[in-house]
């Protein structure tokens, strides 16, 4: 693999879109997108274990999947619940470790305790961390978080002046994770869509017309190379991070 080997990305995110327009083309029900796109899964965690991405999350579920047909929402969760299942032996031998981000109340208590199950399994597995978002919505997040530090003020447990960006970060599903630094949408669409919208603050952004089945190990990796190849400043100037490179 040519790929600068420190400029691999530590955290991707990938909006995985496209399955019900990938079965419509061929005449299938939108269900077969979603089965078929569990290779797709597959090929992003194993490519990820390769090239060394420390942390893949995956938007499998919004909150506002909540309201399409209830067919295609409890064939998601059965899909979900069952890949879960087949997929746990290869996490535990790839070192993969599974957490699950987003409201878990919504969920049926046969989703939460298969998922709830895989995280206790793969606590000790130390390679990679595949976080899926599933009845996620950022905007709840946040809203979550501000909840949690209203409640300890009103406690006086803190001052209202010590609310800063670390303790928001504190108080987010992701508390445990890194900032994004590329995100992935598949399917053409160039929206965000809900999606950890704190996290991505200073993440790169990558936008494939792929439909998210068609989407492999060759693909992902022409993301992490479009990633590798741009000169992330954070606010500063080019001359300042060129500077910055040659000193270390
Ligand atoms: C993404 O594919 C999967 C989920 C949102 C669960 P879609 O089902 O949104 O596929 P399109 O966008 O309709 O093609
Ligand atoms: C976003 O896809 C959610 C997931 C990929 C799980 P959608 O297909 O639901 O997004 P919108 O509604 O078209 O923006
Ligand atoms: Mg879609």
């Amino acid at each position: 693999m040519d790929i600068d080997i420190k400029n691999i990305p530590t955290h991707v995110a990938i909006i995985m879109d496209g399955n019900g327009r990938w079965a419509k083309e061929r005449g299938l029900e939108r269900v077969y997108g979603h089965a078929n796109g569990v290779a797709s899964v597959r090929k992003a965690i194993k490519a990820s274990l390769d090239m060394g991405v420390k942390y893949l999350t995956l938007y499998a579920f919004s909150q506002e999947n909540w309201n399409r047909p209830a067919a295609e929402v409890e064939a998601l969760m059965q899909l979900m619940v069952s890949n879960m299942k087949l997929e746990l032996p290869s996490f535990l031998e790839q070192g993969v470790r599974f957490r699950y981000i987003g409201n878990r109340e919504a969920l049926s208590d046969e989703v939460r305790e298969e998922f709830d199950y895989c995280e206790r399994e793969t606590a000790h597995c130390d390679k990679m961390t595949l976080v899926i978002a599933v009845s996620y919505s950022a905007q709840e997040e946040l809203a979550l978080a501000a909840r949690k530090i209203a409640r300890r003020a009103v406690r006086g447990e803190i001052n209202v002046e010590d609310i800063d960006i670390k303790m928001m970060e504190g108080c987010l599903y992701t508390s445990d994770f890194p900032m994004v630094d590329l995100m992935i949408r598949t399917s053409g669409e160039i929206r965000i869509s809900n999606f950890l919208l704190w996290q991505i603050a200073y993440a790169e952004l990558y936008f494939t017309d792929l439909y998210w089945p068609d989407f492999d190990e060759k693909e992902y990796e022409k993301a992490v190379k479009y990633y590798a190849s741009r000169e992330r400043r954070f606010g500063k100037t080019s001359e300042q991070i060129k500077q910055e490179k040659t000193l270390v």
